[in-house]
């Protein structure tokens, strides 16, 4: 879909982390991307995904300005808050460290899309993707563990699904998608090692592919990096 538009005017939140700055390194060597919005604390040192208020003035005000984005990426998330390292054991449990996982990996993204969503055009070609992770699968976990990322991941899924259904209502060339980008070595995987951890460039090329070659069908799935489905 997107490989076949013109001109692909695109934002990334979080362009400042390890796979958001890959990611828009291989966007800006598109030949069809106009503009790349880096949307990170980086730009805008008050941002905070978990704090709506920090981001929907300057959304607001880009809608009343009549910008338009076709392609929105939140490459925003973490493995460890405030210290705390994804538990092995379900008694190293902790209400504020899930409370913390939910607010930065689901509900962050969640207000997100609802200021995204206004900006991307009607009866055109568009895509938004979250990155989630494959331990969010319910499925797929066999090992247990991490159970605040793992949950707040799972929920991101949802949120994706849910907020799809309505898009494809008001735009039928829509994509939103859940993409795990596979084991990037980055600051959040620093201090874990995992025999297939591959460099930020790899994989961002790998997403951007993924998100350029998306479908209307796909839309509200959870896919790997090379658009195969992972079940929920
Ligand atoms: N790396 C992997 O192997 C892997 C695997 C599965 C899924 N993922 C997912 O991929 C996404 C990107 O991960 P990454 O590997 O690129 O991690 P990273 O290098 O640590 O980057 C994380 C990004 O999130 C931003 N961020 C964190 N907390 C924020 C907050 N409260 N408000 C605004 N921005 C915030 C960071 O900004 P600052 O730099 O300003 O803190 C940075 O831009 C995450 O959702 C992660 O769960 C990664």
């Amino acid at each position: 879909m997107l490989d076949q538009v013109e001109e692909i005017n695109a934002i990334i939140v979080g362009a400042n982390g390890g796979i958001g700055q890959a990611l828009k390194q291989n966007l800006a060597n598109r030949p069809n991307v106009k503009s790349i919005e880096s949307f990170d604390r980086e730009h805008y040192p008050h941002f905070d995904i978990t704090d709506p208020e920090s981001f929907s003035p300057t959304f607001a005000g880009w809608q009343q300005e009549g910008r338009k984005f076709n392609l929105a990426i939140i490459a925003t998330g973490a493995l460890i808050i405030d210290g705390a390292p994804p538990e092995r054991r379900f008694a190293e449990l902790g209400a504020q460290n899930m409370a913390n996982h939910f607010a930065l990996n689901a509900i962050g993204p969640a207000m997100m899309i609802q200021q995204l969503l206004p900006l991307m055009p009607r009866d055109e070609p568009a895509v938004i993707a979250a990155l989630t992770a494959r331990v969010g699968s319910i499925e797929d976990n066999h090992l247990g563990g991490w159970v605040s990322y793992r949950a707040a991941k799972t929920a991101l899924n949802q949120i994706v699904r849910t907020a799809s259904i309505e898009w494809t209502r008001k735009n039928q060339e829509s994509a939103l998608l859940a993409i795990h980008p596979g084991t990037v070595d980055t600051r959040l995987t620093q201090d874990y090692a995992h025999p297939k951890k591959v460099s930020a460039g790899i994989a961002a090329d790998k997403i951007i592919n993924c998100i350029y070659n998306a479908k209307p069908p796909m839309s509200g799935g959870f896919y790997d990096n090379q658009g195969k489905r992972i079940p929920f």
